[in-house]
């Protein structure tokens, strides 16, 4: 077991059997245990934690549909409902078993029912392994504008076992990988190398030092900047644009939330070297390795209006000028740029395709 101290709780990565999370329930076995989970995350990972664990023999489970277009405040409305009718205290337990849309929802559940109940993550996608279940964000969407309500509020454990990836589609894991390239680029040019080659060549199987240092890269920028004031800004990068298209494409079949930010990444990438802050081999590297894997899509004026306007309502913004994080160097990230619409304008423009 490999254990990572974040801010006030630990990370333990490895099998779930041999974490601390039985002694953890037992410290809980007086009160009320709630599981929440996905509709998938309810197929394929529910079974193995009930059966694994006698102390969640008679929890209850409740069940959101999966997908980020219901990560929205009516069905935390109606979550609140049903912890009132389980008589829910604030002495309860809340595990979050899932991908990052049920641990962002279930902490932001357990954050605000009678003022804070704790929660756990057990977090069962790459995406929520690497990044999503750490650092204390939670939150929803109001409407197409991503996570504009929430809190920030941390587990008291998180608990990550990657065999929960055995039944993750393909399409998800490549997603989860986006945020590990992320990591690279912003902090590590020797690990982005890394994520790129095994995403390359083995994507399934993850190596475990691989996550433990993608998920040592937010836990160490999260754990000197908790509330974002200035450093953790950087985790943003590919994000500025990459919420846009993630929010745009809601209502167009969807598009994973990695998929968006690998391409929000290129678009900030190509931003920097129009800056002239990397130069044209750093750009090249960067576009050629992103592209290969994550298809460009395909848009029109309309569209691109369309994103530059949910743009404008990103949280990052400060004084409604649209700020974004660009990159120094691949492996150096620097946050607070202020760009313009016609700036967002000519980069939408320059990967449209006729
Ligand atoms: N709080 C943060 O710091 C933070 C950081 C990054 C992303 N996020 C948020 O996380 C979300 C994206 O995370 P995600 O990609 O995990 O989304 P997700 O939770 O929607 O999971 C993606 C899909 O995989 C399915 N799934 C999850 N685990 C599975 C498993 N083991 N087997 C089979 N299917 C499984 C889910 O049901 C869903 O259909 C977005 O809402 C994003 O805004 C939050």
């Amino acid at each position: 077991m490999q254990i990572i101290q974040a801010n006030n709780y630990n990370v333990e990565i490895g099998n779930l059997m041999e974490s601390s999370f039985s002694k953890l329930l037992s410290e809980y076995s007086d009160v009320k245990k709630l599981i929440l989970v996905d509709e998938n995350t309810q197929e394929h990972c529910l079974s193995y934690l009930i059966t694994s664990f006698d102390e969640l023999s008679d929890a209850e489970v409740v069940v959101l549909p999966a997908g980020e277009e219901n990560k929205q405040l009516g069905i935390v409305g109606n979550v609140w409902e049903m912890l009132t009718e389980y008589g829910i205290t604030r002495h309860d337990l809340l595990i979050n078993l899932g991908g990052g849309m049920i641990s962002d929802m279930g902490g932001f559940i357990a954050s605000c029912y009678k003022r804070g109940f704790p929660f756990v993550n057990i977090p069962t996608s790459l995406l929520s392994m690497v990044d999503a279940s750490i650092g204390g964000k939670t939150g929803v969407n109001l409407g197409h504008f991503k996570n504009q309500i929430g809190v920030f509020n941390n587990p008291i454990a998180l608990y990550i076992d990657k065999s929960f990836l055995a039944t993750l589609p393909d399409h998800e894991i490549k997603s989860g990988y986006a945020e590990m390239i992320k990591h690279g680029l912003i902090h590590n040019a020797e690990l982005f190398d890394r994520v790129m080659e095994m995403m390359r060549t083995n994507p399934n199987e993850i190596d475990v030092q691989l996550l433990m240092d993608c998920i040592q890269v937010k836990n160490s920028v999260v754990t000197q900047d908790p509330t974002e004031k200035g450093l953790r800004k950087i985790l943003n990068f590919g994000h500025t644009f990459g919420h846009a298209i993630e929010g745009h494409w809601m209502e167009r079949g969807g598009m994973t939330h990695g998929h968006a930010v690998a391409i929000g990444m290129v678009m900030e990438a190509k931003l920097s070297e129009l800056r002239r802050m990397i130069s044209s081999q750093e750009y090249d590297k960067i576009e050629n390795a992103i592209i290969q894997q994550y298809e460009m899509p395909s848009y029109s004026d309309t569209d691109i209006d369309a994103m530059i306007a949910l743009m404008s309502n990103d949280k990052k913004n400060i004084s409604e000028t649209v700020r974004t994080c660009l990159l120094d160097t691949i492996g150096k990230c620097s946050f607070d740029h202020v760009i313009g619409n016609a700036e967002m304008k000519e980069v939408f423009r320059f990967f449209q395709k006729n």
